[in-house]
């Protein structure tokens, strides 16, 4: 499964992509914004960094304002992959793009109907929203597996899985369970993946042991 950095802030990215296991990034308005940086600006740097697929989001709802800022968002390097809102003018947007062989990422899914659709318009990438369907009391985990369903009947289907709007640990996993292609998560996320209390503690112990003999390497 492929592991991204849900995240606009360079030094944030910078510090786990560092780790050798981080694939690519995802970024969304409200992350950019966050950045505080010009959008372009914010890009470019990511795409510098990192050498993966870069999600960068269109700001647009409208068909042919999405193109043009496609358009220059895709100018910004090889790796961006364009990310577009499940709407009707971002399906259309969405074929616009994959019949020119561009990677798109469909985002905003929240439903298994609008990832059949997705897939129909040759989205590179579909990103169900975990987290924000938990959060009104649906199943998130059970969007991925739905999704994950049709899309294995129909392999004429390419569109790879992207779990989003990942909340904790267990979402991380269950996701990988049901054989979700990719998982986009913060940064803090990623870190908190290879932390176990019995790991700290068994390390206590080797080092207590070895220190009582005195030896080294
Ligand atoms: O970038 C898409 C998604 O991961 C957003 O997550 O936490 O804002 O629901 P969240």
């Amino acid at each position: 499964m492929k592991i991204f950095v849900d995240s606009a802030n360079l030094s944030e990215i910078s510090d786990v992509y560092s780790l050798g296991i981080v694939d690519g990034v995802t970024t969304n308005p409200t992350l950019i914004a966050r950045s505080g940086k010009d959008p372009k600006t914010a890009i470019k740097e990511i795409c510098d960094l990192v050498k993966g697929d870069v999600s960068a989001e269109v700001f647009s709802e409208n068909f042919d304002e999405m193109i043009s800022e496609g358009k220059a968002l895709y100018s910004i390097a090889e790796n961006i992959v364009l990310k577009l809102p499940l709407t009707e003018d971002g399906l259309k947007a969405c074929k616009y793009f994959s019949n020119k062989g561009l990677k798109t990422n469909i985002t905003l899914c929240f439903s298994a109907a609008q990832a059949l659709l997705a897939a129909k318009a040759g989205a590179y990438y579909i990103s169900p929203f975990i987290g924000r369907l938990d959060d009104i009391g649906q199943d998130g985990i059970k969007l991925i597996e739905e999704i994950k369903i049709i899309y294995s009947n129909y392999p004429n289907l390419k569109t790879q899985i992207l779990a989003a709007s990942i909340r904790n640990i267990d979402h991380v996993l269950e996701s990988a369970i049901l054989g979700a292609d990719a998982a986009t998560m913060p940064p803090s996320m990623i870190k908190e993946l290879y932390k176990h209390a019995l790991t700290d503690k068994g390390l206590e112990i080797f080092r207590k042991d070895i220190a009582s003999t005195g030896h080294s390497i």
